[in-house]
């Protein structure tokens, strides 16, 4: 099994671990939700408005199913991927798959500036970004901890989050 998928939700940390791992690693780096970004013409937010949430995780359904499972990489995964269309087990079938956890008052602190993008949570105020990250990580957490490794990451700066990943590869 050639890919490293990291999964997570939003805010966690998956592009910016993913890169720095790819590069140490000196394989391609994947974000889904840059590659759908790329092949649709249009940003996330655009695509939410204009086809939809349901068409959306189609999207992120058919790219990780079009991409080489020869083919070493590693993939950021969009925060929701895990929960539709069986993508967990899909993934679990053809990488090591590893789920960034964070307490949700962590990610709000890192959401709170970095939203506008992201549809789902844009319009929230800093109150109910927390009420909306405990409740759907409480929902979600059934799928991220389907993944083969969990590291729980708050307290944990990137250089020590990339040995630890490196130290699980071997
Ligand atoms: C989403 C997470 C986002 C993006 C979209 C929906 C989600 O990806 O796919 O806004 O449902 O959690 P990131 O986790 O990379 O922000």
């Amino acid at each position: 099994m050639k890919w490293v998928v990291l999964v997570g939700f939003m805010g966690a940390g998956k592009s910016t671990i993913g890169k720095e791992l790819a590069k140490s690693l000196k394989i391609p780096f994947v974000d889904s939700d840059q590659l759908i970004e790329e092949q649709q013409g249009k940003s996330i937010s655009e695509l939410f408005e204009t086809i939809g949430e349901d068409a959306f995780r189609k999207l992120e359904a058919q790219l990780i199913r079009s991409l080489n499972v020869d083919d070493p990489m590693v993939i950021a995964v969009g925060g929701g991927l895990p929960v539709y269309h069986n993508n967990m087990e899909f993934l679990n079938g053809n990488g090591l798959t590893i789920y960034l956890n964070h307490e949700p008052e962590v990610l709000v602190e890192r959401l709170a500036a970095d939203r506008f993008h992201r549809p789902l949570v844009s319009n929230l105020s800093k109150v109910d970004l927390l009420k909306f990250v405990q409740q759907s990580i409480q929902e979600r957490n059934a799928f991220y901890k389907k993944a083969k490794i969990i590291l729980s990451t708050d307290q944990q700066h990137i250089p020590f989050i990339l040995q630890s990943i490196r130290n699980l590869l071997g």
